[in-house]
């Protein structure tokens, strides 16, 4: 079923609710992969009922950002979630989200401050405003998230906590192709030999990691380790690689199990994200 309209959602999640209906909510995109859909699945472990939202969020892309080049493929969107049992498509467009004179913006605290706020000033104010949005029209009891954005979950997390909202959090490991690389709607924009490429992210990873393991924490070690194992990798240019801390995600000098390693790279002209777990490490 596909529900369009503010009114239309929030009909359905009451009706849900009034028969007893545990709600399970996960926001998209779109341009679904598997590592959207593993949310889904995540989601179903936890609900009754599954709502995934297809919205690309203007107000979370910069002025010079892909908005407009953001891959879209609905026809297809629709056969995976149908695939995976999805109950409901949650698709309201630009107008309905944003209505002429809607002004109000959620803040978000330090965090957003490190690492992708940095690089992408107002991001995060825009991925917190449409999430609560969301969070309102879908009053979902569970909500999933990806590890793969490890900053947006920690701002969500955070925004729930200091907002006493109702909804439990979920956040799902990261989905990646058989040689490492983390899937992402943004692959798409590879080419051939981009993609070749782009598994150095995911090697630098591994490679801070195995050191790690090894029993070094010092993060200028690791980050070291990383910048080397990605100079086999001369078509990517890092942005970022550092070691943070959970949730405040401000740098850290030692890396403790449940630190994380993030980093930010350009492949040609596309950017891709990723990050590790200290201690969970890359599958
Ligand atoms: P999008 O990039 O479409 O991602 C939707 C959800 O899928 C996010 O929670 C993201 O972390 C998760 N995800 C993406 N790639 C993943 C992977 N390889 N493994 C596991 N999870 C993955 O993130 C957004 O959209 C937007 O910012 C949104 C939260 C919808 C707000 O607009």
């Amino acid at each position: 079923m596909e529900i369009t309209t503010a009114a239309g959602m929030r009909v359905w999640s009451a009706d849900q609710r009034a028969a007893g209906r545990r709600i399970g909510f996960v926001p998209t995109m779109g341009y679904l992969h598997e590592g959207h859909l593993r949310l889904v699945d995540a989601a179903r472990a936890v609900s009754d009922v599954v709502v995934m939202s297809i919205f690309v969020n203007p107000l979370q892309f910069g002025p010079t950002e892909d908005l407009t080049r953001y891959p879209r493929d609905l026809p297809r969107d629709r056969a995976l979630a149908a695939g995976r049992h999805v109950d409901v498509l949650f698709l309201p467009d630009a107008a309905t989200m944003y209505p002429p004179g809607s002004d109000t913006r959620v803040v978000p605290g330090p965090a957003a401050g490190w690492w992708e706020g940095e690089v992408r000033p107002g991001h995060f104010a825009g991925v917190l405003t449409v999430v609560a949005k969301l969070f309102h029209l879908v009053m979902p009891d569970v909500s999933v998230f990806g590890q793969k954005d490890a900053q947006q979950a920690a701002l969500i997390r955070q925004m729930v906590r200091d907002l006493d909202w109702p909804v439990a959090l979920v956040v799902a490991p990261t989905t990646r192709e058989a040689d490492g690389l983390a899937l992402s709607s943004r692959n798409s924009y590879l080419s051939g030999e981009e993609r070749r490429q782009a598994v150095g992210v995911s090697a630098a990873l591994r490679a801070a990691h195995e050191l790690w393991r090894a029993g070094e924490t010092a993060a200028d070690r690791l980050e070291a380790a990383a910048r080397v194992a990605l100079q086999m990798y001369p078509g990517v240019r890092p942005e970022y690689i550092a070691v943070a801390e959970p949730d405040a995600l401000a740098p850290a000098a030692s890396a403790g199990a449940g630190c994380l390693m993030l980093i930010a790279v350009r492949v040609g002209s596309t950017r891709l994200i990723d990050n590790v777990i200290f201690g969970e490490g890359i599958p």
